[in-house]
């Protein structure tokens, strides 16, 4: 799971620890996702689909927690078979996991103009707040066409004052049901319990990936509300949104870019800006340069935020932690880190609830020197320059646990394994 605001390279992650799994599994988010692979040549993007299926027997599981936009996942599964991966033998999807409609697409599209979260508008939000209020369309329930009409009469009906206070016309029915009963004679193929299908591959010994999309910082309960997704993206969203056991994961590996990002509004406290961001998200000349993946927005940089790192491998006991892009860092002379928040010349000691309290607060910064050379070159972790093994320490002290890989470039062998 990303322990930031996502994109810290969790796909990198999924792919290189792909090699021993048989399943990868996603339990919430959806479409918002933006989960790139290098491989070779070619760029992968995945956002419903997860990452580790590039491996051939890796099979994918799509949880109950999720949100789906059917349309999206029928063009990926298209998309990915162009490419000589067929994905469709080796999925299963919850039939509990709810629909994005186009309703959802347009409401949230009326949300921004009011609360300007800057979201991905793929539907997320209101397709959490109709399962919450139970007004919802699960993936079950569109195969099963009982009722489902209705349910649509219903999602318009009690939609219809925020789409006329817009001066807009809600959806008919036909345009919210259409496109997805499109997609069912390739999705019903691919519906199970997952719940059961992991539970029995645990048992059986087999490896399990479990792949959080965006970070920990995004929660809806312990990110920075309201600048949030609206599901819960850590650890904690694994039992409802798969139907495991938690006690059943052996590991949680947090992973961390060596400096932090985020796309949209909220805080961000060690934000750069001018050319010190400029330096950190690239011109956007490179692949792996800091413009999302999902909608192509620039997104804002900062120096390593450690209390943010501290307080999120506490709370959600990370054994292990993925940096990535250390050769970003390359070359800068005086690199920063952030130790502590300051508030009223304070240390506080437990991290901000409110966002508001966030904008009050004063990063305190420790100075690392950079280092030269570049960190690709090194195959092992002795061999990196001193500086860097020492930013990586630095890491692993903030963090309390170990840094377990080292992620020195965007492809599967630009990773040192310690
Ligand atoms: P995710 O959403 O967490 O999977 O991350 P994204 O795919 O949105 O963004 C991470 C970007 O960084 C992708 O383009 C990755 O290929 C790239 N990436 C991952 N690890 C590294 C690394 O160590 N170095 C470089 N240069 N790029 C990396
Ligand atoms: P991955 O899995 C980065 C951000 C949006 C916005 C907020 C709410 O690639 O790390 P939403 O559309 O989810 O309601 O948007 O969350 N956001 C992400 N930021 N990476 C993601 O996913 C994100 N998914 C959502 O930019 O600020
Ligand atoms: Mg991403």
């Amino acid at each position: 799971m990303g322990l930031f605001w996502g994109d810290e390279g969790k796909a990198k992650a999924i792919d290189v620890l792909g090699e021993d799994a048989s399943i990868v599994a996603r339990y919430q988010g959806g479409a918002n996702a933006g989960h790139t692979v290098h491989l070779g040549d070619e760029k992968y993007i995945f956002h419903q689909i997860p990452s580790g299926l590039l491996r051939e027997n890796v099979s994918g599981v799509l949880g109950a927690g999720m949100v789906l936009d059917l349309p999206e996942l029928v063009s990926e599964i298209y998309s990915l078979k162009k490419r000589g991966i067929d994905a469709t033998s080796r999925i299963l999807i919850s039939p509990r996991a709810h629909l994005v409609t186009p309703l959802h697409k347009r409401i949230e599209s009326i949300y921004e103009k009011l609360l300007g979260i800057g979201t991905t508008l793929r539907g997320i939000g209101p397709t959490y707040a109709d399962k919450y209020t139970r007004l919802g369309i699960r993936l079950g329930e569109l195969i099963y066409q009982k009722d489902i009409n209705n349910k649509a009469q219903q999602l318009i009906n009690t939609h219809r004052p925020i789409f006329e206070a817009a001066g807009e016309t809600p959806p008919t029915s036909d345009e919210i049901l259409g496109p997805l009963l499109e997609t069912l004679p390739i999705i019903s193929e691919l519906v199970g319990d997952v719940s059961l299908f992991l539970t029995e591959a645990i048992h059986s010994g087999k490896s399990v990936l479990i792949e959080g999309a965006q970070g920990s910082m995004l929660d809806i309960d312990w990110g920075t509300y309201p600048f949030v997704t609206s599901s819960s993206t850590a650890f904690s969203g694994i039992a409802s949104g798969l139907g495991i056991d938690p006690r059943l994961v052996s590991e949680v590996i947090g992973l961390v870019k060596a400096f932090t990002t985020r796309v949209g509004n909220g805080p961000l406290p060690t934000e750069l800006f001018g050319e010190e961001v400029e330096r950190l998200r690239g011109s956007g000349e490179h692949d792996w340069d800091e413009f999302g993946s999902t909608t192509g927005r620039p997104r804002r940089c900062g120096w390593l935020d450690g209390s943010v790192l501290a307080t999120n491998c506490q709370r959600w006991g990370v054994d292990k932690l993925f940096v990535t892009k250390m050769d970003v860092l390359d070359g800068i002379e005086n690199i920063k880190i952030c130790n502590a928040y300051k508030k009223d010349g304070k240390v506080l000691c437990a991290y901000p609830s409110t966002a508001a309290m966030l904008d009050e607060i004063e990063p305190v910064y420790e100075e690392l020197s950079g280092w030269s050379g570049r960190v690709s070159e090194a195959s092992k972790f002795d061999e990196l320059p001193e500086n860097a093994k020492y930013y990586i320490k630095r890491i692993e002290q903030l963090a309390g646990c170990p840094v377990g890989w080292v992620s020195t470039g965007p492809h599967r062998k630009d990773t040192i394994i310690r």
